[in-house]
């Protein structure tokens, strides 16, 4: 994820803003660039790929920065490529601004500022941003901050320079973090702990709206409207590593809470008039989706899941048959593709050989190739003919949580809108599933609310061996993820089995006090998923029951259930995934494994 620095104060701003930007490495970055008042002119320098290399370009470029003021940013691509030119600050005649966030109605202003003549050079939303404050500024900058924000919907943290206002930097934060700190005779601007801990633990957390100027003797804060307001001086009490963490103890727990912001960020840009739009954010004309008479989805590991999903998503509202493969074994057995074949590939990374691999089969076959990737700028995303990016900012965690959701999210997305290109649902129907899917990543807060309860199962679970998931249809798919979850963190055998299959084979392991997990979400197949609960129970099963919080448990679930927050069916996942992720998490500290890192695992499989 991105990361701001800004600085003003005694020492070289060059050496303070690449040391506080080195301290926000962990965060993922593919591009930096730095800010600097040399005098009364901004001097900027800008480098693809890590700090050393913005470091080397300076030296190359024979830059001697004196000045002790300016602003720094590590970017993590999310529009546009990861390059020079898309890389932060985005200077204009008046101005150089870095930005963390997205801004969802960037293509709208863009295409309004080009109608007036303003040029563009980068394919980011944040240029959009600078143009339209260099447009607004006359003189004043908090003012013309605070228009900007008018005209802005997603969200930011801005951190600016104005060239006629040399030794202040200037910011503003809505649904993205920006704190401002306070040394001697210098202070800061930044949008983490971890960048100030060397020189200072005041600091000055800044509220959703917020406006700030530092100087190297003075914060000023105001309020949306503009009211000045006491800042609120804070301590930091956290080491460089819990502050990297955010306070969490683990990256997989700091990402499993990301999920909604995750969400939102993926999923409202991408929502126009109540319906859903690829053509705005990712350039895939309407006509597009009507093209295929057959849907292939291919992924590995927990992108598959979200594709297994996705497939019953696609065929139960668009009516259009889909295959979900995993990439290793779709690769080798000559999978049949036609032109009338759309092929979507799934990947956090945008880097798994075998998902690659089969991309590159799909396009020699002749199919269309459809990727939804994390990772802007990624082989996968590169070679793809289409993209579609999600949001979820960089994953650390080995174990993949935010960007399962996240992928999630747009299969829903694509669902819907290969029902409506297709005839199987009216607007006014799509609408309202949109609705539902807003609806659903709100309810994914209140998952949250669970996690002590969630926790003390987990700890039921510390000395298991084996443990069996159950579900039916879209709870099936789920089962295979927190199967999946809980396995490779915890190292406890799971098998996730469809519910009604049990009985062909697999009933026969159970046993007296046999851990068994079954999801039951899904109202229309209720009574089915509690008949085979019931067939584990008599067997001496130990029952965990995932289910709505409007199902009333009968005496020998009481106390046995883990109760979610109630949406319509199709729409459970959403939460169901957030609970099984917490309870993979738990079990794994409990059992006092690496969580972050499980053994024999890579965060990205470039190997076959
Ligand atoms: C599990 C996990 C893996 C990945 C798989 C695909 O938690 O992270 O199963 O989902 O290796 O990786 P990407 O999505 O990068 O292609």
């Amino acid at each position: 994820m991105c990361g701001i620095v800004g600085y003003t104060g005694h020492q070289k701003a060059v050496d303070v803003l690449l040391d506080a930007l080195s301290s926000l490495e962990y965060r993922g970055y593919d591009s930096s660039g730095i800010s600097i008042f040399e005098g009364t002119k901004i001097d900027t320098i800008k480098s693809l790929g890590r700090l050393d290399q913005l470091r080397e370009r300076i030296d190359s470029q024979k830059k001697v920065f004196s000045g002790t003021c300016g602003i720094g940013h590590t970017r993590w691509a999310t529009h546009g490529e990861p390059s020079d030119v898309n890389a932060h600050p985005h200077t204009t005649k008046k101005l150089s601004l870095v930005h963390n966030g997205i801004i969802e109605n960037y293509v709208q202003i863009r295409q309004k500022l080009q109608a007036d003549g303003y040029k563009f050079v980068s394919r980011t939303d944040t240029e959009t941003a600078a143009h339209l404050l260099d447009r607004l500024y006359t003189g004043d900058p908090m003012g013309a901050i605070r228009q900007l924000c008018s005209f802005l919907e997603g969200s930011y943290a801005f951190a600016v320079l104005f060239w006629d206002h040399p030794g202040e930097v200037y910011g503003v934060c809505k649904g993205c973090p920006l704190i401002a700190a306070k040394g001697k005779e210098e202070n800061f601007l930044v949008s983490d702990i971890p960048a100030i801990l060397p020189y200072t633990r005041d600091y000055v957390l800044l509220e959703e709206g917020d406006l700030v100027k530092i100087t190297a003797d003075s914060i000023l804060i105001q309020d949306s409207e503009g009211k000045e307001k006491i800042p609120n001086v804070q301590q930091a009490q956290w080491n460089m590593e819990q502050a990297q963490k955010g306070g969490y103890p683990h990256f997989m727990l700091k990402e499993i809470y990301e999920q909604p912001k995750a969400l939102r960020d993926t999923i409202h840009p991408r929502i126009v008039d109540g319906l859903p739009d690829f053509a705005i954010e990712d350039s895939i004309p309407d006509g597009f989706w009507r093209q295929f008479d057959r849907i292939s989805i291919v992924a590995c590991g927990t992108a598959w899941h979200a594709g297994m999903l996705g497939k019953g998503l696609i065929e139960r509202l668009a009516r259009i048959p889909v295959e979900c493969e995993i990439a290793s074994e779709f690769r080798y057995r000559s999978p049949l593709l036609d032109r009338r074949t759309l092929v979507i590939l799934i990947s956090q990374s945008g880097e798994t050989a075998d998902t690659l691999a089969a991309l590159r089969l799909a396009r020699e076959s002749g199919s269309t190739t459809l990727a939804v990737v994390n990772v802007t700028g990624s082989t996968i995303a590169r070679e793809a003919d289409y993209v579609i990016h999600t949001f979820a900012g960089p994953e650390i965690a080995v174990a993949s949580t935010k960007a399962f959701s996240v992928q999630l999210a747009v299969m829903y997305l694509i669902a819907i809108k290969l029902a409506l290109a297709g005839g199987r649902c009216q607007p006014d129907e799509a609408r309202s599933l949109i609705h539902n899917l807003l609806e659903a990543i709100e309810a994914t807060l209140k998952v949250f609310d669970l996690d002590s309860a969630i926790q003390k199962y987990a700890q039921s679970y510390v000395e298991l061996k084996d443990l069996f998931f159950l579900g039916r249809g879209l709870d099936y798919s789920l089962a295979m993820e927190g199967s999946l979850k809980l396995k490779e963190i915890s190292y406890i055998h799971c098998e996730a089995y469809a519910a009604g299959e049990l009985k062909h084979g697999t009933i026969s392991l159970i046993t007296p006090g046999t851990p068994v997990i079954a999801l039951a979400t899904q109202d229309a197949l209720l009574s089915k998923t509690l008949s085979n609960v019931r067939e584990v129970i008599s067997r001496g099963a130990e029952i965990l029951l995932l289910c709505k919080d409007t199902f009333t448990p009968e005496s020998e679930l009481a106390g046995k259930c883990i109760l979610l927050p109630a949406l319509d069916d199709l729409f459970m996942p959403f939460v169901g995934v957030i609970a099984l992720q917490l309870l993979a998490y738990h079990t794994a500290v409990f059992r006092d494994c690496d969580v972050d890192k499980p053994r024999n695992l890579a965060k990205s499989v470039t190997v076959e």
